[in-house]
């Protein structure tokens, strides 16, 4: 719970507000930008939400803030916006929001499919979405993109008995995963229409998951970076190995995908072939860094 004894001096007056334990995760920021900016190492209210869709967006962000950062004076629509998570994004994707502080406020999204739902990292174990996950037939999958932003996929897996997937190099975080894989690209026992991607670099088990050849789920690999409009990687947040995540990074040029939808960082639509041109220029420019 927000203290408003404990505001950023940022913030314009108003109702909403950020306190001083935000983490600078970039979660609001991401889902109401037009009320939250950062300010260096954390967010803050740069305008009041002066519509009811704004509004609206501010309390999914408030909902969403791993470290309930953010506090609104006269919030009584949190109850009515609780039921908009998930959030839809496209054809049966959802982002799930309840962002955890054990990743640092890390994605994550779920994906209702008839041969079986899917996880791909885990939020908070927040009851409102257990249930909501409960009501489209539960989960079959837990796909963890790396050992980061694994939270309480174990809570998850129990309630749902969902099988976790998660590379054998990060093991570490999930060691009674049921399923660990070894070759990426080997491994066939796979739904049509996902595939599994092994991509090295920001750590040694890192994978990406790609889903209908139009959606990316990318863990820490690769975003959007929101200022300057393009697909960027984080050079300073890379734990492992720069020139494994620019090599591997270039072989995603070869797959077809729209949604970029990262653990961290801004997730965006593009054109396919957008999205390939901006690839291949950030790998260039990768290897050059
Ligand atoms: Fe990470």
């Amino acid at each position: 719970m927000a203290d408003r004894k404990k505001i950023v001096r940022e913030n314009v007056d108003g109702a909403f507000f950020v306190d001083t334990t935000c983490i600078d995760c970039d979660t609001c920021r991401q889902i109401a930008p037009e009320s939250f900016k950062d300010a260096g190492d954390y967010s803050y209210v740069w305008q009041q939400p002066d519509s009811a869709q704004a509004r609206r967006r501010a309390t999914q962000a408030l909902l969403a803030c791993p470290t309930g950062s953010i506090g609104c004076d006269s919030n009584n629509i949190a109850a009515e916006v609780m039921d908009d998570f998930p959030l839809p994004i496209e054809d049966g994707v959802f982002y799930c929001g309840f962002n955890s502080p054990k990743s640092y406020g890390g994605n994550s999204y779920f994906i209702e499919n008839a041969g079986g739902n899917w996880l791909i990292d885990a939020p908070k174990f927040n009851q409102h979405l257990v249930k909501r996950i409960e009501e489209r037939g539960g989960l079959k999958y837990i796909f963890l993109t790396h050992e980061d932003d694994v939270a309480d996929a174990d809570r998850f897996a129990e309630k749902f008995k969902a099988q976790r997937i998660i590379h054998a190099d990060a093991i570490q975080a999930c060691r009674d995963a049921e399923i660990v894989i070894q070759d990426a690209s080997a491994f066939a026992d796979i739904p049509d229409g996902f595939k599994i991607v092994h991509t090295p670099g920001h750590t040694k088990g890192h994978m990406v998951l790609l889903y209908r050849n139009k959606f990316l789920f990318t863990g820490d690999h690769l975003y959007f970076n929101r200022e300057e409009k393009h697909l960027e990687a984080f050079r300073d947040y890379c734990w492992y190995s720069w020139s494994e995540q620019t090599r591997s990074m270039k072989t995603l040029i070869d797959f077809d995908f729209e949604w970029i939808l990262p653990g961290h960082g801004q997730r965006v639509k593009l054109p396919s072939a957008e999205a390939k041109q901006q690839l291949v220029e950030l790998t260039r420019e990768m290897a050059a860094r």
